[in-house]
């Protein structure tokens, strides 16, 4: 693992420049790579690193980057753009990879790679950021105590704001409404229906379905066949969601209107700043249950998009050292405990009534 090298694609991004400072911080030396040469000089420059501009419809210079490390880290999104070219990439070079989606298509697109990625000896996972390890992680840890369960139900809490390219991620799935897994298949509802209390360990909030990556990562972790996935929101934005929900989504449907919401996001989405990242925190609970019984657990951890440097960089650390094979997801490729030992971080299994 010492000599094993890595490439962080989308090192520009928010995100991925949070990772790459991470992985520095670390001890790392990752190939910084993106499409655009302008804005990665100045990042390589300042971190000390090595630098790689190739955009992903350039085959044979993207082959060469890949080749040339261990493994891939893609924090370049909308992930359904960008995973596809880079997983035939590491699947033809023989690299491993790894992302940051939160993307329902992309998570399927990732798991019908399984059998080429285990023909090649590499993982492939998707999902190694806030958005999904944690749920995963906790999802592996409930379902483990109950044999034959029938139901899983998961909730996160995160003091936070959004990037530009998390909400632009996020308007591409919102098109379709919400979902949750009824019986091994995905169900549409209106955003803003089912609406839930769920106690976390600091309190209780309200909560509702949405689209999370749980609903394919939890399927393939416990195979648990229905699942709702739920964010806490405050009341107000729950009668919103509730009255503008469903025709909000019907537009995002349409071409105009979407690219409308892309550009507005451009201008108006803002991730957290640092004084949020180091002291925001995130709450998440998890339930599965069955004829054999119930099991819950609640995590306190990190802020979301801090979550996600800290946890990436780890990942990649235990992908590196432990070699698995196959699309995977979080928890098949890390195991459960993965999570405790990301810092400042703790699993319960009670809390206060
Ligand atoms: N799993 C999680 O918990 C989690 C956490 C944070 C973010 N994310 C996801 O990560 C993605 C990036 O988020 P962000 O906050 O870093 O967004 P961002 O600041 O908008 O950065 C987007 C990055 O993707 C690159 N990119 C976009 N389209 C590309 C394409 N077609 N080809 C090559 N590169 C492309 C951009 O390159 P340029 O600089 O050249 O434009 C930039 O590096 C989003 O999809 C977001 O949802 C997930």
């Amino acid at each position: 693992m010492a000599d094993a090298r890595w490439m962080l694609y989308g090192a520009t991004g928010f995100t991925g420049t949070l990772i790459a400072e991470e992985a520095v911080r670390r001890g790392h030396r990752p190939v910084l790579a993106g499409r655009s040469p302008a804005r990665l000089a100045p990042l390589a420059e300042r971190l000390g690193l090595e630098m790689v501009a190739v955009r992903l419809d350039q085959s044979e210079a993207l082959a060469r980057a890949v080749a040339a490390v261990d493994l891939v880290f893609c924090a370049a999104g909308p992930f359904v753009v960008t995973a596809p070219p880079m997983q035939a990439a590491c699947l033809a070079a023989g690299t491993s990879y790894v992302d940051i989606t939160g993307e329902l298509a992309v998570f399927r697109h990732t798991y019908a790679q399984d059998a080429a990625a285990r023909a090649r000896g590499i993982a492939l996972v998707s999902g190694a950021g806030f958005d999904v390890i944690p749920s995963d992680c906790l999802a592996a840890y409930v379902a483990a105590q109950v044999p034959g369960a029938t139901t899983l139900e998961t909730a996160l809490a995160t003091h936070s704001r959004t990037s530009v390219g998390t909400t632009r991620s996020a308007l591409g799935m919102l098109g379709e409404g919400s979902q949750v897994r009824r019986n091994g298949v995905l169900c549409s509802i209106p955003l803003g229906t089912e609406a839930r209390k769920v106690r976390f360990s600091d309190g209780e909030r309200w909560c509702l379905p949405v689209p999370w990556g749980d609903l394919e990562t939890a399927y393939r972790t416990t195979g648990i066949p229905n699942i709702t996935a739920c964010l806490a929101a405050n009341k107000g934005i729950l009668t919103l969601l509730r009255v503008l929900g469903g025709p909000a989504c019907r537009l995002l449907r349409v071409g105009a209107f979407a690219r409308a919401a892309h550009w507005l996001a451009g201008r108006l989405a803002q991730g957290p700043n640092e004084a949020t990242r180091r002291h925001g925190r995130s709450f998440l609970w998890a339930r599965a249950a069955g004829p054999a019984g119930e099991a819950q657990a609640w995590l306190e951890t990190l802020e979301a998009y801090r979550f996600t440097a800290v946890a990436g960089v780890t990942a990649v650390e235990h992908l590196l050292r432990d070699r698995p094979v196959g699309a995977l997801s979080p928890a098949q490729a890390l195991g459960a405990d993965f999570i405790l030992s990301i810092e400042d971080t703790r699993r319960l299994d009670a809390v206060p009534a």
